[in-house]
């Protein structure tokens, strides 16, 4: 299988995410080859900040797995078309306004959120297959860690995808969404603590 993955907001932590996954050693498998993107299509809303996602990707060596990065403002609809999976990396104050924008053909598809505060039944309105995710800075070193809750409608397929691509940030752990607020004062002030 071959799959586009589309980044909704490409900045801090769009990028860590980005930089995880492009550089993920070489899948020792098909299997595992199949969870990485064939493509990264990495949305902003203007065009300074796409370019930094270029000149990121620039400095970058070949990915492992091959993957291709296009790197777009403005194409939140035709990124979101082509993509099977869509990663939701804006503010949260921004995400509603940006989810909306996509509204129709986003349905379908598995979209990973990274949007503190956003909980699955809200992002569900947009699509049933959600994952939230609450991760930390340390993710841009691959040092990070990452607590997973899924809605219903995730198929124990889609599962190991997420956990490959969300892997690659640091530590993975699957949490009922319901400890997701502990999960996210943990997480996201931990590294305040560890300095
Ligand atoms: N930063 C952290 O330490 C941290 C830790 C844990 C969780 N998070 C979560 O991660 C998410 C992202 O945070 P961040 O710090 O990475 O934010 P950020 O650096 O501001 O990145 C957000 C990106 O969204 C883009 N954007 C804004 N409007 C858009 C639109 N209409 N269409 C497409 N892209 C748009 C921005 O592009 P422009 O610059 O072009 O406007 C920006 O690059 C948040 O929801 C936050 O809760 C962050």
């Amino acid at each position: 299988m071959t799959y586009t993955l589309a980044i909704l907001g490409c900045g801090v932590m769009g990028q860590a995410l980005l930089s995880a996954i492009y550089n993920a050693p070489k899948a020792a498998d098909e299997a595992t080859a199949a969870f990485y993107p064939s493509k990264i299509i990495t949305c902003n809303h203007d065009e300074p900040s796409a370019q930094q996602v270029t000149d990121l990707v620039e400095a970058l060596d070949e990915s492992p797995n091959g993957i291709k990065v296009e790197s777009t403002y403005g194409h939140n609809v035709s990124a979101v078309k082509e993509a099977a999976v869509v990663l939701l990396g804006t503010k949260p104050f921004l995400a509603e306004e940006v989810l909306k924008g996509v509204e129709g053909v986003i349905e379908g598809k598995l979209l990973i959120s990274l949007a503190a505060g956003w909980t699955i039944d809200q992002l569900s309105q947009y699509t049933s297959t959600v994952c939230r995710v609450m991760t930390n800075t340390p993710a841009k070193y691959g040092y990070g860690c990452a607590v997973v809750s899924y809605s219903a409608d995730v198929s124990k397929e889609q599962k190991p995808l997420v956990k490959e691509l969300i892997s690659q940030v640091g530590k993975y752990v699957e949490l009922p969404e319901k400890n997701m607020d502990a999960a996210t004062a943990l997480v996201g002030s931990g590294p305040a603590f560890v300095c």
